[in-house]
């Protein structure tokens, strides 16, 4: 019996080999892969056949043509090298030439910034835990202290799916529940950790707000955790982030997943406190909102609040991105525009 798809791999084969220049390996290319070439009469036999056999013919012949692709770009790639010693051996190519410069890549200002604060917070015993960007409304509020219909639920205009029971994460802070559940074994270890990622409410976007933007929540839970820990700590953080004089100043706040709460200002270090237009001529730069957490919130965590206690805050590194390198639009930041990113 005839088997023309051996038949017409047999003749491609043996012809792909003793091709030597590029002119005949095109021909042969559209001879046998072209639109017009033997495969393509191949599979116009299918309809013709059996209908029983058409399947199995059907993968010979895609195996066939997956085979044959491969073997001329084996081909092409051999011809093109001996092309190229050829052209060497002769001269046509002056390897004295300086060559193009290759762009390098670099980091995201934002992912600086990133893996600067993970650097500080890990060298303060930190561990970096990875939430989702893809939350629950039960997590990214409910759990957090704030019910269906609590009025701060409108601090955070949020991007619900079509499910609404599911929204792109408003801050870092469900993250809190996720890494007390996972770490915390049932509420009985304590947990260092911070939770770096993107976040995304429904705003107008403007110079000063986007759509997307980073945080870093920190959490700790421990069984003898106090309000100090948590001054001790952020002033720690700014020491060595801004600057190992940096004076570190807290105001009362609230949050209603921390009890009590503040707000975290640090001097500015444009102007050392004196007042600059950056600083609003006040001397001092927002850093972090924080607190306590709330004992509703420990429990949600698996943590008994009688027993257990924490602190965590909330940071936004894109402000201090923009400070740093005199940024003057957030805008920038996630519009890709290589004019802005290979400047860092
Ligand atoms: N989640 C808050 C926000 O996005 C920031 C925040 C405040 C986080 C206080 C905290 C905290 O962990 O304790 O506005």
């Amino acid at each position: 019996m005839s088997d023309p798809i051996g038949e017409i791999r047999r003749q491609a084969l043996d012809a792909l080999q003793i091709i030597a220049e590029e002119k005949a390996l095109a021909s042969w290319r559209s001879q046998y892969l072209g639109r017009r070439g033997a495969i393509g009469a191949l599979f116009g036999t299918i309809g013709g056949l059996p209908s029983e056999d058409r399947s199995a013919f059907g993968q010979r012949v895609n195996a066939l043509q997956a085979e044959l692709s491969e073997a001329f770009e084996a081909r092409e790639a051999l011809i093109q090298s001996q092309l190229l010693a050829r052209d060497l051996e002769e001269g046509e190519i002056d390897i004295s030439l300086p060559a193009y410069p290759r762009r390098g890549g670099g980091l995201h200002p934002s992912t600086r910034t990133h893996r600067e604060f993970q650097t500080i917070w890990a060298d303060m015993g930190f561990q970096v835990y990875q939430s989702r960007d893809v939350e629950l409304d039960e997590f990214n509020f409910t759990l957090l202290n704030l019910p269906p219909h609590h009025p701060a639920r409108d601090m955070q205009d949020t991007f619900y799916t079509k499910d609404p029971r599911v929204l792109l994460r408003t801050h870092t802070s469900p993250g809190q529940i996720r890494a007390m559940r996972e770490l915390g074994d049932g509420g009985t270890k304590p947990i260092r950790v911070i939770l770096p990622g993107m976040c995304y409410r429904q705003e107008q976007v403007t110079a000063r707000s986007e759509i997307q933007f980073t945080q870093v929540e920190g959490l700790a839970i421990g069984r003898n955790i106090r309000m100090s820990d948590l001054k001790g700590t952020i002033a720690e953080f700014a020491k060595r982030m801004y600057n190992p004089r940096a004076k570190v100043r807290y105001r009362a706040s609230y949050f209603p997943f921390t009890e009590p709460s503040m707000e975290v200002d640090v001097e500015c270090f444009l102007c050392g406190g004196k007042g600059c237009r950056v600083c609003k001529y006040t001397g001092w730069l927002e850093i972090a909102g924080s607190g306590m957490v709330h004992p509703d919130v420990l429990r949600n965590g698996g943590y008994d609040p009688s027993v257990w206690s924490g602190f965590a805050f909330g940071m936004g590194p894109e402000r201090i991105t923009m400070l740093k390198h005199g940024i003057q639009d957030i805008r920038y930041f996630w519009d890709n525009d290589l004019r802005f990113l290979q400047q860092f």
